[in-house]
C-alpha cells in the first residue's frame, strides 16, 4: 500500500516509524514532514493545512490510505475530503472531530450521555459569565470554547482572576473566535492521565494510558507547553481501571455519537482526571497526543498500520493489539525560549551517539536538515525515547541518550517519570 502520514512533528515522526515497519507498507509519503521523517519516508512540501493541496496529492499519487496527525486538518474536514474522492484515512469526519473542535459540543454529549465529568455552564455574554462567577464559591476553570492550540484554559484561584479570564478571552479576544464562548467549569483535582481507544464507529477497543508533563519547568513549573515528556504505561491506571473507563466513559461516548449521527472513527484521546469520586473528562482529543503517541509507538508490537486501517474499514473486532509490558519514557529537547519565544537555524549534533544506544529512539519535532547538518526548526525539537523494565530504569537510559546530544541552544526537564519513580 502507498501511505501518507500528514503532519511535521514528533507524533508524526513515530506514526512513520511505526507504519515502516508493517509488511503492507510499499511506500510511505509525509506531508510535510521533518528531518528525522526523512529518513524513512519521502517527504512533501505541503503543509497540514493545506487541504486541498493534501487531497490533490493523495489523488494523484493514488495513495491508498491517509493516516492524520494534527487536530486542525480533522477539523477542517480532511477525511471528510478524502473519503468523497474515494481514498481511506484515519482519523474522524469534521462533524465527530467537534469533539475537540468545540468544547460545548464535547460537555453537551457528556451530559446527555451521563459520562463523568467536571460540572460546567457556557456563556455567550461575558457580563452573564461574570454574573455566575459572583455566585459560585469554589476554584473554577475558564475555557474558550473553540480550539486555541492548548491555550485556551485558565486555571483560576479566585473570582478576580476568573473575571480577569472572561475579559482576556471575551473581551481582549486573546484566542480570536475561538473566545466567542466560554466554558466555566468545576476545579476538579487529581492525578492527570492520557487515555487512548482506537475506534471504528460502532467499536472500541483500549491502547493504553501514558502521562504527559505539560509545565515547563521541573516540578511542573512554569507556563503550559504541548508537553516536555512523557511515559506509557502508568501505574495510575491499572487494568481495572481501564475497564472501568472503557465501560463508564468511552464505550457511552462512542455509543452517544453514533445516536447523534457522527460515528467517530479513529484515535480517541480522552484526558481524564482520576478524582477521589473515579475518573473524570477533562477533554477529549481526537487525535494522538504528542509526546504520548511516541511512547504508545515504542511500546506496540503489533502491525500499527493494520490496526490504523481497520479503523477505517469498520473491522477493529479482528484487532488484538500486543503491547510490551516494559516502559516506554520521552524526554522532550527544546529551544530555549519555548513556549515563548525562541530561535530557529542551531546545529545538533550528537544524534547518532544517541541512537547507538540500545532500546533508544529519537524522534524528530522540529528539526530540518541544512547543509548536511540537524538543525532546530521549532519549540519542541526532539523526543529521545527509552525503553526499560521500569519507569526507572526507562528514565535512566532516556537521560544517557540526552547527554550524547550536544546542543548547547536546547534545555529540557530532568524530571520525568517522577511520579511513578517515587
Ligand atoms: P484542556 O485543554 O481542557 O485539557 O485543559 C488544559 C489543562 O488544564 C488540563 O490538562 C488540566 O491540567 C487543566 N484543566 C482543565 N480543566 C480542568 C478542570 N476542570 N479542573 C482542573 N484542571 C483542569
Ligand atoms: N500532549 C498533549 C496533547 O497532545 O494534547
Amino acid at each position: 500500500m502507498k501511505i501518507l502520514v500528514v503532519g511535521s512533528g514528533g507524533r508524526e515522526h513515530a506514526l512513520c516509524w511505526a507504519i515502516a515497519k508493517s509488511p503492507k507498507c510499499a511506500k510511505l509519503y509525509a506531508a510535510p514532514g521533518n528531518a528525522g521523517i526523512a529518513d524513512i519516508a519521502e517527504c512533501v512540501d505541503i503543509n497540514a493545512h493545506d487541504i486541498s493541496g493534501i487531497v490533490k496529492f493523495a489523488t494523484s499519487t493514488k495513495i491508498d490510505f491517509v493516516v492524520i496527525g494534527p487536530e486542525d486538518a480533522l477539523v477542517a474536514g480532511l477525511v471528510d475530503k478524502l473519503n468523497a474522492v474515494g481514498i481511506k484515512a484515519f482519523g474522524p469526519s469534521a462533524k465527530a472531530a467537534q469533539l475537540e473542535g468545540s468544547k460545548a459540543f464535547m460537555k453537551d454529549i457528556l451530559a446527555k450521555y451521563d459520562i463523568p465529568t467536571a460540572a460546567y455552564e457556557t456563556f455567550n455574554e461575558p457580563d452573564v459569565a461574570k454574573e455566575y462567577i459572583r455566585r459560585q464559591s469554589s476554584r473554577l476553570v475558564v475555557k474558550a470554547n473553540g480550539l486555541a492550540a492548548g491555550k485556551g484554559v485558565i486555571l483560576c484561584h479566585n473570582k478576580n482572576e476568573a473575571y480577569a479570564a472572561i475579559d482576556h478571552i471575551m473581551i481582549e479576544r486573546a484566542f480570536g473566535e475561538a473566545g466567542d464562548a466560554v466554558l466555566i467549569e468545576e476545579f476538579m483535582v487529581g492525578e492527570e492521565v492520557s487515555f487512548f481507544a482506537l475506534v471504528d464507529g460502532e467499536h472500541a477497543i483500549p491502547m493504553a494510558a501514558a502521562q504527559d508533563h505539560k509545565a515547563v519547568h521541573d516540578g511542573g513549573i512554569g507556563a503550559n507547553t504541548g508537553g516536555m515528556g512523557a511515559y506509557s504505561p502508568t501505574p495510575a491506571v491499572t487494568q481495572k481501571l481501564q475497564q472501568h473507563i472503557m465501560d463508564n466513559i468511552i464505550t457511552p461516548t462512542i455509543k452517544g455519537l453514533v445516536a447523534e449521527g457522527c460515528p467517530y472513527k479513529g484515535v480517541l484521546f480522552c484526558g481524564l482526571m482520576i478524582t477521589d469520586e473515579g475518573p473524570k473528562v477533562l477533554e477529549y482529543n481526537v487525535r494522538f497526543g504528542d509526546p504520548e503517541c511516541q511512547v504508545l509507538m515504542a511500546r506496540i508490537q503489533s502491525d500499527v498500520l493494520e490496526a490504523l486501517l481497520a479503523c477505517a474499514e469498520g473491522k477493529l473486532d479482528d484487532i488484538n493489539i500486543k503491547w510490551s509490558t516494559e516502559t516506554a519514557l520521552l524526554v522532550v529537547m527544546a529551544t530555549n525560549g519555548y513556549p515563548g519565544h525562541y530561535g530557529k537555524g542551531s546545529v545538533i549534533k550528537g544524534l547518532d551517539q544517541a541512537a547507538a544506544i540500545e532500546n533508544l529512539t529519537v524522534f524528530h519535532a522540529g528539526t530540518k536538515t541544512k547543509a548536511n547538518t540537524i538543525v532546530a526548526n521549532g519549540g519542541r525539537v526532539l523526543g529521545v525515547t527509552a525503553l526499560g523494565k521500569t519507569v526507572k530504569e526507562a528514565h535512566e537510559k532516556a537521560y544517557e541518550g540526552v547527554q550524547a546530544i550536544d546542543w548547547p541552544d536546547g534545555f529540557f526537564r530532568s524530571d520525568i517519570g517522577w511520579r511513578a519513580i517515587k
